[in-house]
């Protein structure tokens, strides 16, 4: 299939461009690189071996996307252009709505103009707040979202399944991704934060590479096996077989469907930090401090629906998302820049 990927040059476009491409598909990307560096399409070439057409600019700028549809026989879309940063969210909810709401939205329109009614949703297990259940199922009721952000994704999925009830042709697939952590075996591509990260694996491996002094772990007072909290990380290159995944569903014309992407195993902050250090002989220093406002206690997923029905499941553990994670921060302490 010809695929555009929007917000393509990010850490989990960039690895499902690999993937993708290495599947036998077609990619065109689309970024207005405000959080990503074209190094990273760059390297995505250099992996692979493969030529792909990339557009820089918005979503939210229709005449560009018109350009690109004309330009190329799009079959589907995979969606993941989108600002990410929840404490800039609650800070910035009108760049955050106006970015992810209004920027989907003139995709999907500019899709229907074009006759391309497949789309691939990056969405996020934040849409189920303070989980109902544990392991979490697709059934699981949405919650109240904690900030702009997760709203984003809470109304971008309600907005994606009433437009599918409006016109079958559509398929439509939703993918609430976990914790996404790793990188790509080679070293080559990875997540490359702006500033001092939000995220817990990033956060470590600068504490590992000497850019910062200590973790600060928050909060270890949950009611948690070791009172910190639980979450489901999942390797970035499993998510992005996901996707390879789901776009086969896409040409099965499956209509809607939603799947949570996740390894079913849940590791608290303590069990990553020994973890890391067990899998790269890198000790990290760190300090408890505060609860995070909006943080839960425990998420993890339960993953047998994509495996049913995707025959998608997560490969790697833990010490593989480790070290992959380590691997690509050691060889690229400055992330992309030189
Ligand atoms: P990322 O920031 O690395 O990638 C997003 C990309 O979108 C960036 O390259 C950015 O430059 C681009 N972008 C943003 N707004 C744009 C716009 N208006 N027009 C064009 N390009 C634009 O983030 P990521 O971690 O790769 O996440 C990808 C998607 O998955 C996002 O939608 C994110 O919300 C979602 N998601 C991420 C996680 C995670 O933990 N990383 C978890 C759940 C969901
Ligand atoms: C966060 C977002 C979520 C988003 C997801 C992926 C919040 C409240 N939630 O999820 O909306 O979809 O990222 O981008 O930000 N931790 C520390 N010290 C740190 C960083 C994190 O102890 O410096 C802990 C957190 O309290 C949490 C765990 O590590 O228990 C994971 O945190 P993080 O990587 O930020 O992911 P989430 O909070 O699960």
């Amino acid at each position: 299939m010809k695929v555009l990927v929007t917000g393509g040059a990010g850490f989990i476009g960039s690895h499902t461009c690999v993937e993708l491409l290495e599947n036998g598909h077609e990619v065109v990307v689309v970024d207005n690189l405000s959080n990503s560096s074209e190094k990273s399409l760059e390297r995505v070439k250099e992996l692979t071996g493969k030529d792909f057409a990339f557009y820089k600019g918005d979503i939210l700028d229709d005449e560009l996307l018109n350009k690109i549809f004309k330009e190329n026989d799009i079959d589907c879309c995979i969606h993941f252009a989108g600002l990410k940063a929840v404490g800039e969210s609650v800070a910035k909810p009108w760049e955050y709505y106006n970015n992810n709401i209004s920027g989907t939205l003139n995709l999907v329109k500019v899709m229907k103009e074009n006759g391309c009614k497949n789309i691939i949703f990056s969405s996020s297990a934040t849409v189920y707040g303070d989980p109902q259940e544990i392991p979490i199922t697709e059934n699981c009721p949405k919650g109240q979202c904690t900030n702009p952000y997760g709203w984003t994704k809470s109304m971008l999925e309600q907005i994606l399944m009433d437009i599918y009830n409006s016109d079958k042709e559509w398929n439509i697939i939703l993918l609430r991704y976990f914790n996404p952590i790793g990188a790509h075996k080679s070293g080559r591509i990875g997540e490359n934060p702006n500033g001092i990260p939000n995220n817990l694996m990033p956060y470590i491996t600068q504490v590992a590479v000497g850019k910062l002094e200590k973790l600060g772990v928050f909060g270890n007072d949950y009611d948690t096996p070791d009172g910190t909290g639980v979450r489901d990380y999942i390797h970035v290159v499993d998510l992005a077989k996901g996707h390879v995944k789901a776009l086969k569903k896409i040409e099965e014309n499956a209509g809607l469907n939603i799947y949570n992407l996740g390894t079913g195993q849940g590791y608290s902050v303590l069990d990553i930090v020994k973890n890391f250090e067990e899998a790269t002989g890198v000790k990290i220093p760190y300090v408890i401090k505060e609860r995070r406002p909006g943080d839960i206690a425990t998420s993890y997923c339960n993953p047998d629906k994509a495996y049913k029905e995707l025959g998608w499941k997560a490969e790697n553990g833990i010490k593989e998302m480790c070290a992959d994670s380590w691997n690509w921060q050691k060889n690229n302490p400055k992330g992309y820049e030189e």
